[in-house]
């Protein structure tokens, strides 16, 4: 009677066993990194006021001011909903 397993299959197990363990390892490294607070940075607050050119943005390439200060005809303060993206207002209060 012949084999039933092919020969190239007694090394099976091992290679399936060490190919699990790199997985294993990978993700977890994987994990422990990129998965932090500290890569994702949570609760980055730029310096105020944050150094915006004016000049780059209204001079040269003509956007309007409402554009980024949508409330301003409005409200009181100048708020830049754009910059609200990055966690800050043009008041500088955090959300
Ligand atoms: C491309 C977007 C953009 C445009 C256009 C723009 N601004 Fe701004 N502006 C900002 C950002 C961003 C800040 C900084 C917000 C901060 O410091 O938190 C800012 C800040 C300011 C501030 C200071 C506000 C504060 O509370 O410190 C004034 C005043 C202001 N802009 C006036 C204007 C005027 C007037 C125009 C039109 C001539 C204009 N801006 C056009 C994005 C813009």
């Amino acid at each position: 009677m012949a084999n039933f397993f092919p020969r190239w299959s007694n090394w099976l197990p091992l290679k399936l066993a060490i190919c699990s363990v790199v997985i294993v390892c990978g993700l977890t490294a994987g994990t422990w990194y990129y998965v932090t607070p500290k890569y994702t940075k949570v609760g980055y607050e730029p310096i105020q006021p944050v150094p915006f050119p004016h000049d780059i943005h209204v001079s040269q390439l003509g956007i309007d001011c409402r554009y980024c200060h949508s409330f301003v005809d409005v409200a009181a303060q100048s708020n830049a909903e754009h910059a609200d993206l990055h966690g800050v207002s043009s008041a500088g209060a955090k959300r």
